[in-house]
Parts: C-alpha cells; structure tokens; sequence
C-alpha cells in the first residue's frame, strides 16, 4: 500500500488532521506525520501518533536511536506529501525556498507529489501575496486543494474552510488512480432554465431541469476542480463542494458570468438560457382583456457567444440542443462562438435522466457517446473533453 506523508500546519483545522489519517488508514494507506511546532498547540502529537500508530515528528533535533538522516529518509519514503491543513506561512516558506522546520525541509528534499489544502482566515485567502506564492508553486507542480465556503473559526462566514476530509481523502485516492486531472482548475458551469418575467405571476422559461449541468459540476470536483456553478431556477440542491449562485433571468446569468470568466480556465455552458425576454415586465398581474394579447419579446445576451468574446486562456464548452439537423446546427454554433468543444443532443432529453449526446471538437471530430444516465454521461463527456 502507499506510503502518505501528512504534513500538519498551524492552522485551526489542525485538529480536523485527525479524522482525515483515521480516513487514510482505514483505505489501508501506511501514514507518518510530521507537525509543524505551531500545530502541537492545536492537537497534541499523542492524538496523530496513537490514529497513526507511528511516532509523530516535530522537531528536526530530536535525539533519537536510528541514525537515518529523518528528513532524507521521510522524504524518500513518502509516495505522496498531503499539507492539511496548509497555512499561508507555509506556502510562503515553499515558494521562497525557506526550510526552516521538519515539515518545510521534508517537502523542499523530496520529490514525492505535494498536495497542500488550504485552509485560513478569508483576507489572509485573498492576499495577493498568498494568491503570488501558489501561481508559482503551481507552475512547479505542486497542488492545491481549494477551501470551501463556510464559516470560520474567526465567526464570519467565507471561503477559507478546510475542504471535507472525506473529499480530501478522495483526493488522494484519485492521485494513484490518475483520476485528479483537474486539479488546480477553476470552472465555471452555467445549468439549467433562465426564467424571463412577464409579471409578478408568469414567465417564460423552458424545461431544463439542470440534471445535466449538476452532474458535470459534480463530476469536475470529483476530478479535482473548483467549481462555481451559475443556475438558473431547478429542484436540484446545492452540493456543499460547489459554489453555487442562483439566478433566475439571462440577464443574471451573465453579469454572473462576467464577474467570474476571468479568473477561469475552463467554461461548460448547459444552461438552456432563454434566447428572448419580455420587453416590458409588468409589477402588477396583467388583467385579460378582450381579443389577444401581444408580448414583445427583446434578444437576450448570448451568454457563451459574449464569453468567447472575452476569452484569453479559457477554454469553452458550449451544448447544442436542436430538434432536427443536429451536427450541422452544432457545428456552426461550435465555429459562430469560437468553441474549443460542442455537446450536441436532442431537445427529447430536456428533464430527462437520460441523454444521448455527439462530442464534437473544434478540429470538426465527432465522438457519440451512448445513451446513459446523466449522472454517468457526465464522467464521459469531461474526460473525454477535458482531459
Ligand atoms: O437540464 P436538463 O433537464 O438536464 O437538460 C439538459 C439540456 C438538454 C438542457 C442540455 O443538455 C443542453 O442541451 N443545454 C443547452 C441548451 C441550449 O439552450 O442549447 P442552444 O443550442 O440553444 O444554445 C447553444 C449554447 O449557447 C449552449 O451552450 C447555451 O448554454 C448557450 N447559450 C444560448 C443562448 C443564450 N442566450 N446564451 C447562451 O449562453
């Protein structure tokens, strides 16, 4: 079985260390700690050591009887180096080439995969100092396990929580599997119906359901993305791992998408987004009258179309849904949006659990994928696009 190193920092998560080498060793992996002298004030050594059943190494002068050199030794030993949780002052150690205690020599000696889950006070996340240290970090292929949203120890309620044990688990599992290929990715997914007011009672809207655009944020996140998932109107519940922002029209749907396109790599828009609004909405339910009524609808904003206007290192998936001529119609919306891929299906699997769709690539290749549940289609469409 596979040896994992888990480094435990300073943070207040620390304590969440526990369950996640209690997690480690019940999938059957060989665990060793190393913790930093801050995080010994947060848990105790006893409390690792007795889950781990190992003795925890916190300082680098620590008489003992085996004359190892510890830090080369542990440094060979792991086939994977998990920080949980990681502090900023760890980050700026690694990306400065400062090892000045057992965890931070360990990482800088070892060529082992580094995965550090983060996990800190919101303005210490948002430090452009922190935000310089993991670009370059990244670009040595260190990996980073996002926080979650959620309310931290410093009472506010933000992003800075230390992701789910049980994901970070999962996480590491999918390293030996090769199955964390989007790690480090942000994507942002559109899904589901837009709803356009006509009054304070109707709407215009569709029947997508979203199963397909959730099924894909899920999928994204069980690869290693973060995801932020921007939908319209559904029964669907939002999963704790994804952000998810609601909208109801078009229109809020793409100032959604607007404030976040930038700082993407990847954009898969599902979303069956109303072509058209009403062009006037009135505050008060329209009275009947005689003879018919005439609503002026007004174009929306094509949400992917204004995106690819914009894109610079993104890549964009865009979903094509016709009821006749499909791969024709699917392509010439892949080329009018400057798409890197096009899903292309059938109106027929609008709130269906099923979906048949053709993968179609910018180079003009087409990959059918047989019907299946959304929830597995979802697996094939994002590896076959995006991995
Ligand atoms: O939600 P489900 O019930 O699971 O159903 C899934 C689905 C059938 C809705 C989904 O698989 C799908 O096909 N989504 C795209 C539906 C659609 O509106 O297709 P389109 O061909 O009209 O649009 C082409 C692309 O442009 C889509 O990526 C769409 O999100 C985008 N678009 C369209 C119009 C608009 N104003 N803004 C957009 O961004």
């Amino acid at each position: 079985m596979k040896n994992i190193l888990l480094g435990v920092s300073g943070g207040i998560a620390a304590y969440k260390s526990a369950n996640i080498i209690s997690k480690l060793k019940k999938k059957g992996y060989n665990v060793r700690v190393i913790m930093t002298k801050n995080a010994t004030e947060i848990i105790t050594p006893l409390t690792l050591e007795t889950l781990a059943r190992d003795r925890v190494v916190v300082d680098m002068w620590e008489k003992k009887y085996n004359y190892d050199v510890e830090h080369i030794s542990l440094a060979d030993w792991a086939d994977l180096i998990l920080v949980a949780p990681t502090t900023l002052n760890i980050i700026g150690k690694i990306a400065n080439g400062i090892a000045d205690d057992m965890l931070t020599t360990v990482i800088s000696a070892s060529k082992a995969p580094v995965y550090f889950a983060l996990a800190m006070n919101v303005n210490m996340y948002e430090n452009p100092i922190l935000i310089e240290n993991i670009t370059k970090l990244k670009k040595f292929g260190y990996n980073f396990i996002e926080s979650d949203e959620g309310f931290l120890a410093c009472n506010v309620n933000a992003k800075g929580r230390l992701k789910d044990e049980e994901e970070i688990v999962k996480i590491v599992e999918n390293h030996f599997t090769k199955e964390n290929f989007l790690i480090g990715k942000k994507i942002l997914i559109t899904a589901g119906p837009t709803e356009e007011r006509l009054d304070p009672i109707r709407f215009l809207s569709n029947h997508s359901t979203g199963k397909m655009g959730y099924a894909i944020a899920k999928k994204c996140v069980e690869f290693g993305a973060e995801v932020i998932l921007i939908s319209g109107p559904t029964n669907l519940e939002n999963q704790n791992n994804i952000e998810t922002i609601r909208v109801k029209s078009a229109l809020e749907m793409y100032d959604e998408c607007l404030k976040h396109f930038s700082k993407i790599d990847i954009f898969i828009s599902t979303a069956a987004v109303a072509d058209y609004r009403p062009k006037v909405t009135s505050d008060k339910k329209i009275k009947k009258s005689e003879g018919n009524l005439i609503i002026e609808l007004e174009r929306n904003p094509d949400i992917l179309l204004e995106m690819s206007k914009l894109k610079e290192h993104q890549k964009l998936i865009g979903f094509c849904a016709e009821s006749e001529n499909l791969i024709e119609n699917a392509m010439g919306k892949l080329k009018r949006k400057n798409l890197d891929f096009i899903v292309a299906n059938s109106v027929e699997y609008f709130s269906k659990d099923n979906n048949k769709v053709f993968i179609i690539s910018k180079d003009e290749s087409i990959k059918e994928l047989e019907e299946m549940p959304k929830e597995y289609l979802a697996e094939f469409i994002v590896k076959s696009i995006v991995k």
